[in-house]
């Protein structure tokens, strides 16, 4: 890992909440993520379940965790199992993890290889009525690829068919939206990385840099500051290119006189930033791009106020609505006629603002979350309007990370320069 240590304070803190929700008489196992075969005899890089990161900090592949706080041997209440490391492994695929320093990342006594993995289950398995397992349960997620867990449950299910079969995903879904400190700075630090990023690419966009040479910028940035990279694919769209939403092929060539879009964020310890700004190539926005741009910081500036604990998403969506709504009439872009005469179902302003304005995030850039569930105090959310005009070969997106607070919310990404005044004059310094 290129990160830090994490504090396995982290780790012991999310053990302890995840067990006390577990009904009485319940042993839960959770798995890594599948490492993914490339081509040949490659593997792409491994990225650890976000589930099993929040409750043990280890980032290794073929891990896996079981929890039974009831275990009549004691010694079994936490258990980790890892992949049993060998000189031919050291020596092929580097340093993986010793028994010792699991202990210090996790927290968890009990560490033992893999190896021993069916007979230590098999020992305790049947004093527990209940048996959770992780089922990916995310409302996003609808690809048909079988994964550790899930094979996992499989073969209990053959192997032990009259314990009852319970979820963990509602109780990691629970937990996971609201953030601890130690995730909030995990959070910051991501978000700090991504900060000095933008002020580099700010440094050097001018016309005639091809997107990818930005995106190089950046990503050199990320990794330089140990961060393990992207957030996500990044998008680096000048021009009409900007009107693409997931636009990721950054292979175009900055004009001058266009704006570009980016979004982009950096991945520390698992922890996620995601920013976007919107930057013009010359170093000064025409009048028009200046107009929409300040249409969008406005909306977002407002849309900021509403994300308070206690909002409802539908009631969020529909007041940001109608502030996009105003600024568009304010552009020419619509008019009172459309807005008298839309569909609520598919209000006016979906034509330039086709996306949602916020979602949450975390391990995970579209976290884990209940879509149904008020915002809580301890909620990190994105808030990202945009206006997108295809006539004007024209996008423009502003997107940043806001943490509810008992008294309101922090921005965290308030100190990446965003009035388009100081952008213009950190590119022309
Ligand atoms: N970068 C992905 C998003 O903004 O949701
Ligand atoms: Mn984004
Ligand atoms: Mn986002």
């Amino acid at each position: 890992m290129k990160y830090l240590p994490v504090n396995q304070h982290l780790f012991l803190y999310n053990r302890k909440n995840f067990v006390s929700i577990l009904k009485p008489s319940s042993i839960a196992i959770f798995n890594a993520n599948d490492e993914f075969p490339r081509s040949g005899d490659q593997t792409f890089v491994f990225k650890q379940n976000a589930d099993f990161f929040y409750l043990t900090g280890i980032d290794q592949e073929q891990s896996i965790l079981i929890l039974f706080p009831d275990c009549p041997n004691t010694l079994y209440k936490e258990v980790l199992f890892l992949r049993q490391t060998s000189e031919h492994i050291a020596v092929w695929e580097g340093h993986k993890y010793t028994k010792e320093e699991a202990k210090q990342a996790s927290g968890i006594e009990s560490v033992f290889w893999l190896s021993e993995f069916n007979a230590i289950l098999h020992s305790i398995i049947n004093y527990a009525e209940n048996i959770y397992i992780n089922t990916n349960e995310n409302d996003r997620f609808n690809f048909d690829v079988p994964y550790r867990d899930l094979r996992m449950l499989d073969k209990l299910r053959a192997q032990y068919p009259l314990h009852h079969y319970q979820r963990s995903a509602p109780i990691m879904r629970d937990l996971r939206v609201v953030k601890s400190e130690i995730e909030i700075e995990l959070t910051k630090k991501a978000c700090a990385i991504t900060r000095d990023a933008f002020i580099r690419t700010l440094k050097f966009v001018k016309p005639g840099v091809a997107e990818y040479e930005i995106e190089a910028e950046i990503t050199h940035e990320f990794l330089r500051q140990r961060a393990t990279g992207h957030a996500y694919s990044p998008i680096i769209a000048s021009g009409k290119n900007a009107i693409v939403l997931h636009y990721i092929d950054n292979n175009q060539v900055c004009k001058d006189g266009d704006v570009i879009l980016f979004d982009f964020g950096a991945e520390y310890a698992n922890y996620n930033a995601d920013m976007s700004r919107s930057v013009p190539v010359s170093g000064r926005f025409t009048k028009r791009q200046r107009q929409v741009y300040d249409a969008v910081l406005k909306v977002m500036r407002e849309a900021t106020k509403l994300i308070v604990a206690g909002a409802v998403w539908n009631d969020y969506h529909d007041e940001v609505g109608k502030i996009m709504t105003a600024e568009l009439i304010g552009l020419g872009l619509l008019n009172k006629h459309d807005v008298e005469k839309q569909d609520p179902k598919m209000p006016a302003y979906k034509k330039y603002f086709m996306h949602g304005t916020s979602h949450h995030l975390g391990l995970d850039v579209h976290d884990f979350a209940s879509r149904y569930k008020p915002f809580e105090v301890g909620n990190i959310l994105t808030c990202e309007p945009g206006i997108y005009i295809p006539q004007e070969n024209l996008g423009i997106r502003l997107e940043n990370n806001i943490l509810i607070t008992k008294d309101g919310n922090i921005d965290l990404m308030a100190n990446i320069p965003i009035d388009g005044d100081e952008i213009e004059l950190i590119m022309n310094s």
